[in-house]
């Protein structure tokens, strides 16, 4: 090995779904508010929080740092999926994590939990009798003796499931009880925006809604700079800069455009210039499988004409000259607009303009054979 040289450093970037970065971008005031909630009692508005998003937006990973942080403030967590089977995975999942809760507290941190951990434990490993709600209610009354909250993250909220139905009703009925409970839920946009339509679940309209949008760039700055120094390397200036620019504030961007300059010569205790152009070469390569295709595949045909009657623009585009482009009316290009912009694919740059929401799609659109 010659001087200067690591071998055993690894790549500290995650662009993988669903993985929590060792950094985390522009989320803090997000985390802090949401914590404080669990903290100040049932009754906090945080305590029923959605969090919307397009793809790669960082929905995932987010509920899961708050599952994670939320355990120091005495919290167990359900993370689950609103898929067919969610109501009995929480319970599953609940008893899971207060188990581990529980070992990890044994040693009395938390009062009382030190001498009658085990009895706690049995008894909430023990399936209680009863419907859900009667089962959760069993549950909820043990942890909350012992001083614990349960925290029930839903991912990829689906309205179709009636499993999700009965959850936020069955919710409701926690909230008027004061139980110590919380339910964050993330969903695409128009995943979220159905369900929130949905006359039978109204109460969720009332839940405190966040958008995910894309990461000030100063956040983004910082967040690769101090990922990429966690592994023992440094990057110049100028080509952090670059790298930066290219992630368009877009979380899975800081990840996956991190992990590809990393690696171009990872021998090298500096990243240059040149290993972030290279790299973003690579990540824009990757984007085209990992959002850019999946993303064209869930929209309509005439979603995709409008998508790509707007990068013919360099700059920004106005809906009136997409209508040309397209032969329709305004009216019925606007019906388009709206929907892109409640997938999160598109957004609106003020003065009738509009501008991709999502990094590089623009280009790769023009690319598109
Ligand atoms: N705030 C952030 N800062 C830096 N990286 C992030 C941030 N949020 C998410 N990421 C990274 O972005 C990637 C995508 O995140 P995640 O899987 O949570 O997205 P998602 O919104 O759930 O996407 P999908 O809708 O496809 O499920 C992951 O690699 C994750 O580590
Ligand atoms: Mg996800």
């Amino acid at each position: 090995m010659t001087e200067g040289t690591v071998s055993t450093r690894n790549n500290p970037f995650t662009p993988s779904f669903g993985s929590i970065p060792p950094l985390m971008a522009g989320r803090n005031y997000l985390i802090q508010d949401i914590l404080e909630g669990l903290d100040n009692g049932p009754g906090d508005p945080h305590r029923a929080t959605i969090f919307v998003g397009a793809r790669g937006s960082g929905k995932t990973a987010l509920l899961a740092k708050i599952a994670e942080d939320a355990a120091q403030h005495g919290w167990i967590n359900a993370k689950v999926t609103a898929i067919e089977g969610m109501l009995e995975d929480i319970i599953q999942r609940s008893q899971e994590s207060a188990s581990e809760f529980l070992e990890k507290n044994r040693s009395g941190k938390i009062t009382g939990v030190g001498i009658a951990g085990l009895s706690i434990t049995r008894t909430i490993e023990s399936t209680p009798e009863g419907n859900w709600r009667t089962r959760m209610n069993k549950l909820l009354d043990t942890l909350d003796e012992n001083g614990i909250g349960l925290l029930i993250t839903v991912d990829e909220v689906n309205v179709a499931l009636d499993e999700m139905r009965t959850l936020a009703a069955v919710f409701q009925h926690f909230i008027s009880e004061r139980r110590n409970v919380a339910l964050l839920m993330a969903g695409l946009p128009h995943n979220v925006s159905a369900m929130l339509q949905d006359k039978t679940i109204s109460f969720l309209r009332r839940a405190f809604q966040h958008h995910l949008g894309s990461i000030e760039l100063h956040d983004v700055k910082e967040t690769i700079k101090n990922t990429v120094e966690l592994s023992g390397r440094s990057i110049e200036e100028q080509a952090l800069d670059m790298a930066t620019l290219a992630t368009g504030g877009f979380p899975f961007l800081i990840q996956l455009i991190g992990y590809h300059i990393w690696r171009q010569h990872s021998q090298n205790e500096v990243i240059s210039m040149e290993d972030a152009e290279d790299g973003v070469e690579y990540a824009r390569s990757d984007m085209k499988r990992m959002i850019f295709d999946t993303t064209l595949r869930e929209i309509s045909d005439t979603d995709e004409k409008f998508l790509l009657a707007m990068s013919l623009d360099e700059g920004d585009s106005q809906l009136v000259d997409i209508a040309a482009r397209l032969g329709v009316t305004s009216n019925y290009a606007n019906q388009y607009r709206n929907r892109l912009i409640e997938q999160g694919i598109i957004g609106s740059a003020g003065r009738g303009k509009l501008k991709f929401e999502i990094p590089m799609l623009k280009e790769y659109l023009r690319e598109k054979p």
